[in-house]
């Protein structure tokens, strides 16, 4: 047994982060908490040498030995510039903008919570851009991703390939494809049908440059071009005519951006491979050949991955799912996925229409959702059901479209999340724990505020897809820096399940 003293970091915790902190440390170095004061927690450990691995702490020390930093804070305060905010963009995570990204910090304090064994094999669901997946590389741990939406696999790879990659060779390849493309005196033209989408969204000149640049990479090393041009589609929206900033897809009103696209691209590449050279000297070049995104609908993930013969004994899975009537976020990545050529832009309504959660029905009208939802013939739990079915007695004449929608988007949701549960349960080892980040939701309909309490919905079906809950915690957040903590508001909670 060794008596440690845990030193929070400078910045602030939320109230979630101090508990999820203090499960960390018990299950990490299977220790046992003797006393909290505002600098430090003491702890006595069975395992002291794993303390380096927390999240939450900045150092650890014994009553013989000075202060050592953990890991984690190396890695922030060495890539934050001088900040001393919390930072989310460490390593390769800020390598591009994705709606919904999960904090990186809960993601590796959960990991740490769950008591894993080395190398576990841990599964994120709905993967979106990889969080979770680094999150598993930096700790040692093999992962699998799953998303519908080809961008987020693309950025996750993108992102796991940045984690081993020589730093030195990024920079020089992304030098060389900046000088080729500067020489080149004509820009590229695009005939084909990525040229036709996104003429409609650039001024020519910008977009034959963004071409050229292009056309320079995918001559580079292969073991960074990828990374490269994810680099310059997390730039496109900013030289677009596209508002940059906007949820949804408007002309841009505020001035274009002053800056070059070629200067822009080589600044973002050397920023991140200096973030690069900081992971790796801190964890070694992570083994990230052992996480790996795939592209697929976790409704029928799992009998895909059985009949290609895949591993399907997960330690833990981790996720933020999606949201029901979530905001059309194939939207805002439209220039993206076109100019990446992931998809055919006429394919685009119909990939928004796929995604649980979706607030379009595209090719299964609605008529036959509500249909269902009357019969209850997905079959989901009586009160599930009930409540779907009282939003739709509750619609008055003043709702319009959008909002006759909600009773049925809401039913297909729940469907969706349940053949999903059924699909990462096949996937899980019994007994593990599967931690997800539920926001709430509300809708008005007939004039009336309904707020739905998502986390209870999803538990309850969860327990219908062979998991038992094991708790639900609020995540109080407020504004973390400026305004004071009485303001806290709880729109997330942390669901644990596990699987029976
Ligand atoms: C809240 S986001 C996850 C964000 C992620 N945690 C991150 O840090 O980037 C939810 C994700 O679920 C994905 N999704 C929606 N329907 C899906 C389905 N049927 N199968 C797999 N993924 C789906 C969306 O594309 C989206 O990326």
């Amino acid at each position: 047994m060794t008596t440690l003293s845990l030193h929070w970091p400078a910045y602030r915790l939320f109230p979630y982060e101090r508990l999820l902190a203090i499960a960390e440390a018990i299950a990490l170095l299977s220790s046992r908490q003797i006393a909290e004061d505002p600098e430090s927690v003491t702890v006595t450990a069975d395992r002291p040498a794993a303390a380096p691995r927390l999240t939450y702490f900045s150092a650890y020390q014994t009553p013989r030995t000075p202060p050592a930093p953990t890991v984690q804070h190396l890695i922030e305060s060495e890539t934050s510039g001088g900040s001393r905010r919390q930072s989310t963009r460490y390593s390769v995570h800020g390598l591009h903008e994705y709606k919904g990204k999960f904090n990186p910090q809960t993601a590796r304090a959960l990991l740490n919570a769950a008591g894993l064994p080395k190398h576990a094999l841990v599964l994120d669901p709905f993967c979106g851009s990889g969080t979770t997946l680094i999150e598993c590389a930096h700790s040692g741990f093999r992962a699998v991703g799953t998303d519908i939406n080809p961008l987020a696999i693309t950025i996750a790879n993108a992102k796991a390939q940045a984690l081993r990659c020589d730093p030195e060779l990024l920079v020089a390849e992304a030098e060389a494809a900046f000088r080729a493309a500067g020489r080149s005196r004509r820009g590229r033209l695009l005939a084909d049908v990525r040229g036709a989408y996104l003429h409609r969204w650039f001024d020519a000149p910008m977009l034959a440059r963004l071409e050229t640049l292009r056309a320079h990479i995918v001559e580079r090393d292969p073991s960074v071009s990828e990374i490269l041009l994810v680099i310059v589609s997390n730039l496109l929206r900013e030289f677009s005519l596209q508002e940059p900033d906007d949820l949804r897809i408007r002309r841009r009103k505020s001035p274009p951006s002053e800056r070059d696209p070629y200067q822009a691209f080589l600044e973002d590449t050397r920023a991140l491979a200096a973030n690069v050279r900081v992971v790796q000297r801190h964890t070694g070049v992570c083994n990230a050949t052992s996480v790996r995104a795939h592209q697929g609908d976790m409704r029928t993930f799992a009998t895909a991955a059985a009949a290609r013969g895949m591993i399907s004994n997960f330690d833990a899975a981790i996720t933020s799912p999606p949201y029901a009537m979530a905001l059309p976020y194939i939207d805002t990545q439209r220039l993206s996925l076109v100019w990446l050529g992931l998809v055919d832009p006429g394919t685009l309504p119909s990939l928004q229409a796929e995604l649980i959660g979706s607030r379009e029905f595209n090719g299964s009208p609605r008529s036959i959702w509500e249909r269902k939802l009357v019969d209850n013939s997905e079959r989901l739990p009586a009160a599930h059901a009930a409540l779907c079915q009282r939003l739709l007695e509750m619609l008055g004449e003043q709702d319009g479209f959008r909002r006759q929608a909600v009773p049925s988007l809401l039913y297909r949701y729940l469907a969706g999340m349940r053949d999903s549960f059924l699909s990462v349960r096949s996937l899980l080892r019994p007994g593990a724990p599967f931690f997800l980040i539920v926001g709430h939701n509300h809708t008005v309909l007939g004039g009336h505020r309904i707020d739905m309490d998502t986390p209870a919905l999803l538990s309850t079906l969860g327990e219908t897809a062979g998991f038992v809950t094991e708790r639900r915690e609020p995540l109080q957040t407020y504004q973390r820096y400026g305004l004071h903590q009485k303001n806290a508001i709880c729109r997330e909670e942390l669901l644990t399940l596990r699987a029976v």
